[in-house]
């Protein structure tokens, strides 16, 4: 049996104050009134005989009505009580499911372009799962980007995996030419991923497996969960496995991880810049730039965001601030 699990327990720090705790990105209906959520969801109904969405108590409500909305009710939902990131999140939907069953997990706030492309990415990632491999999707990158993992390839054999490298190392990384984007989607036999994680991160292991096997009405345990190492499935098991391949990813994919990548988005999709290559982004009122450049301005009922579209990846540590003094 092959399932969709879609990650959706992000809050999206990076696009503060566009996402804000109550109504993370993944939910704003920004995409012709879809929200990504449900376009994640519908993209990858054809490949998948069941659902799983791993969120937080804090989103399950928009999770639930987005999923109305779609007509779909055939689904499990897996609750988590508090964030642990992502590797905990696909283990508890892997905990869920057969050793054998195929697992293809994406997140819930991209933006993908579903067409043939997208299709033969995923069918063969598909193929590739079902002979024990982990299978990454990997992105022609354009830039140096510092939020995003990178795959060192030779074909579908992966040579290395690094997560977030600094500048330095990631424009060493484009100008060598064998390196992607790692998408943020993975595809693989729910057996082989929990032991991988089990050899690499056995605490991580462990304790996502007591957590989830004490769930209560639906819902993770708080206590057991604040036990879980909070990590990432990249550093927890794609910088390390051997058993890492990757899968063209030749199709239209944007992360809109950070302000960076909503403005390429926008630009692309015909939204203004001044000839300073300034945007406005949620803002009713006039408004000008003077000196200037390449800076955003995002305005929202009550924070007002100002900040150098180079230093995008920053964000998170005003949403940082802002968590600790309330
Ligand atoms: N359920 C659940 N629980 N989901 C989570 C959690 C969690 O604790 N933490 C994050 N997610 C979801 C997010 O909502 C998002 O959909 C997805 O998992 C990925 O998390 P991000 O926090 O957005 O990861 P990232 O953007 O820093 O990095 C990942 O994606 C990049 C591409 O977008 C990595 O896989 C990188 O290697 C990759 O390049
Ligand atoms: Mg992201």
């Amino acid at each position: 049996t092959t399932y969709h699990v879609v990650l959706t327990g992000g809050v999206g720090s990076r696009l503060w104050p566009l996402s804000r705790k109550s109504r993370p990105k993944q939910y704003l209906e920004i995409f012709k009134n879809d929200s990504l959520f449900e376009l994640a969801v519908k993209r990858n109904q054809k490949f998948s005989d069941g659902l799983i969405v791993v969120g937080n108590k804090d989103n399950r409500n928009l999770s639930i009505k987005s999923l109305e909305k779609l007509g779909v009710d055939n689904y499990h939902e897996i609750v988590e009580a508090t964030p642990r990131n992502t590797a905990p999140a696909i283990a508890f939907a892997a905990f869920q499911v057969k050793a054998d069953d195929i697992l293809v997990v994406t997140p819930a706030d991209h933006i993908i372009k579903a067409d043939i492309f997208y299709d033969k990415a995923v069918t063969n990632a598909i193929e590739l799962a079902k002979s024990d491999n982990i299978v990454t999707f990997g992105v022609k990158p354009t830039r140096p980007e510092t939020g995003y993992g990178y795959i060192e390839s030779d074909g579908q054999s992966v040579l290395s995996f690094r997560e977030k490298p600094n500048l330095e190392t990631a424009k060493d990384f484009l100008q060598k030419g064998n390196f992607l984007w790692n998408s943020g989607m993975f595809c693989f036999k729910a057996g082989v991923f929990l032991s991988e994680l089990k050899k690499y991160e056995p605490e991580v292991f462990e304790n996502s497996k007591s957590a989830f096997e004490q769930t209560e009405e639906g819902r993770l345990s708080e206590e057991l969960s604040m036990q879980i190492p909070s990590i990432s499935v990249d550093y927890a098991v794609m910088e390390r496995s051997e058993l890492i391949k990757v899968v063209d990813a030749e199709f239209d994919w944007s992360d809109m991880g950070s302000f960076e990548a909503v403005y390429d988005y926008f630009v692309e999709s015909g939204y203004p810049v001044d000839d300073n290559g300034n945007m406005v982004i949620g803002c009713e009122k006039f408004t000008a730039f003077v000196g200037i450049k390449n800076c955003i301005f995002v305005n929202t009922g009550d924070a007002t965001l100002i900040l150098s579209k180079e230093a995008s990846q920053d964000v998170k540590g005003v949403y940082q601030k802002l968590k600790e003094s309330n």
